[in-house]
């Protein structure tokens, strides 16, 4: 059949490994992105500040110089394609690569630029080869995937999935700036976000190159590892209402204190994690109205994240959560209202290119590729909506992530854009051998 040997003539996944000079280069732009932040001395870049946007240049170019053509979204989701097409594949669909360029404060280098950076590597080989692949590629590097400027999170990646709720676009930032004036100081129409939405029809799938921002890896001596799925999260924010007191004056048992009510629950919550099997939960911010040092608090807010890989569990301990606060707000005397402003559930990744992913590295040598579940949220989480999802895992130095002790090792790099550039390949033999 002229299409098996047309495959055949096609180089193995690992024809040719990656050059020795592509994971240092992959390095010296992770090493040049993190000199891009919005603060003085440590790496922070949130949504649609100064520094993503020097991010989405920097990127910009890289991906043109790769082969790409590039365009930002409405969503401010930088896209470089890469469509080294013949006609051959009619009515080519297109596989989604990428990460995310936003950072938590005082971030580490790794998380979301190597998935970026990686793939564009892999495309920039792939052109080099002047490699015909029976698809095309993107390359896309989210903007929101920490959630930290908005109360709102993978807001390109559910632009992209067609899955923004109608608030979303009214979030407010800390400084009362809405996510759509945001988008347009950016340069992106929020009125047109909706166009941010994949055709499912064009998409063979997403899949994200990440660090695993845990040990798995490392304590078993491997470079990269199969990800089974990711975990759903639920984020709530608690709004404690006691009354405000004089310090001096006011009983002890004549109060209604929403702060050491907020201790109260925050420690009850950190129990309820400790002892139930499958779950985490973190209180990550806390405001406090009105501080004073001779005041008795009156007001407070606080964060919740909860995470399950099982979603029958997050259902139910949140709830359990709730009325746990509520017994303790109750007794205090204090009131209580919990909003929930982010949920997603639970996505598999998907079985078919995770078997492509398998071959790869079994291609590496490494027959008995470790599987491991994501903990950590990631923009497959709202791509599954819309299209099939995969994830590689890179180890990273003692499993350290959103601080500046991310490492990853130079080796792990060149691992890293091997498997890739050998995963699109092997995606390329399969599309071939099907056609
Ligand atoms: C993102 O890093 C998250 O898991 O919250
Ligand atoms: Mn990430
Ligand atoms: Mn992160």
């Amino acid at each position: 059949m002229a299409v098996a040997q047309e495959a055949r003539t096609l180089p193995s996944a690992f024809a040719s490994s990656a050059p020795p000079d592509a994971a240092r280069r992959v390095m010296a732009r992770l090493d040049a992105l993190a000199l891009v932040s919005q603060e003085e001395g440590r790496l922070t870049r949130t949504y649609l500040s100064e520094a993503h946007r020097q991010a989405v240049d920097l990127v910009s170019r890289w991906m043109r110089e790769a082969g790409m053509s590039v365009r930002l979204d409405d969503a401010a989701t930088l896209i470089g394609r890469y469509d080294p097409g013949s006609g051959e594949f009619a009515g080519r669909r297109t596989l989604l690569l990428g990460s995310h360029l936003d950072t938590v404060r005082d971030a580490g280098r790794y998380d979301g630029m190597l998935g970026v950076v990686t793939a564009i590597e892999a495309v920039r080989e792939l052109a080099q080869e002047q490699q015909e692949l029976p698809f095309a590629i993107e390359v896309l590097a989210f903007g929101d995937e920490e959630g930290v400027r908005f109360p709102r999170t993978l807001t390109g990646s559910r632009a992209a999935a067609g899955a923004l709720a109608p608030d979303d676009l009214s979030a407010c930032d800390a400084d009362g700036i809405t996510l759509a004036d945001a988008l347009r100081n950016f340069g992106c129409d929020p009125d047109r976000i909706a166009e941010a939405t994949r055709k499912r029809e064009d998409l063979i799938g997403y899949v994200e190159l990440h660090i695993e921002q845990g040990r798995v890896l490392e304590k078993a001596g491997r470079a990269l590892g199969l990800v089974s799925g990711i975990s759903g999260a639920k984020r709530a924010r608690f709004v404690l209402k006691g009354k405000v007191g004089h310090a001096g004056t006011t009983a002890m048992d004549d109060r209604r204190d929403a702060l050491t009510c907020a201790a109260e629950m925050i420690l009850a919550i950190e129990r309820r994690a400790s002892e139930t099997d499958g779950l985490v939960m973190t209180v990550g911010t806390l405001e406090l109205a009105g501080a004073g040092v001779n005041v008795v608090p009156g007001a407070v807010g606080f964060s919740l994240d909860l995470r399950a890989f099982d979603d029958a569990i997050r259902e139910r301990e949140y709830e359990a959560v709730v009325a746990d606060c509520e017994a303790i707000a109750a007794r205090r005397r204090v009131s209580i209202r919990a909003e929930v402003f982010y949920e997603e559930t639970t996505v598999p990744c998907e079985q078919a290119l995770v078997a492509t992913l398998k071959k790869v590295l079994a291609q590496r040598g490494e027959d008995d590729a470790l599987s491991l579940p994501s903990m950590a949220g990631h923009d497959g989480l709202a791509m599954a909506r819309i299209c099939p999802i995969a994830m590689l895992f890179v180890r990273c130095r003692d499993g350290a992530s959103h601080s500046p002790d991310e490492h990853v090792d130079l080796e792990d790099i060149a691992a890293s854009v091997e498997a890739l550039t050998g995963f699109v390949r092997q995606l390329g033999h399969q599309f071939r051998a099907e056609a």
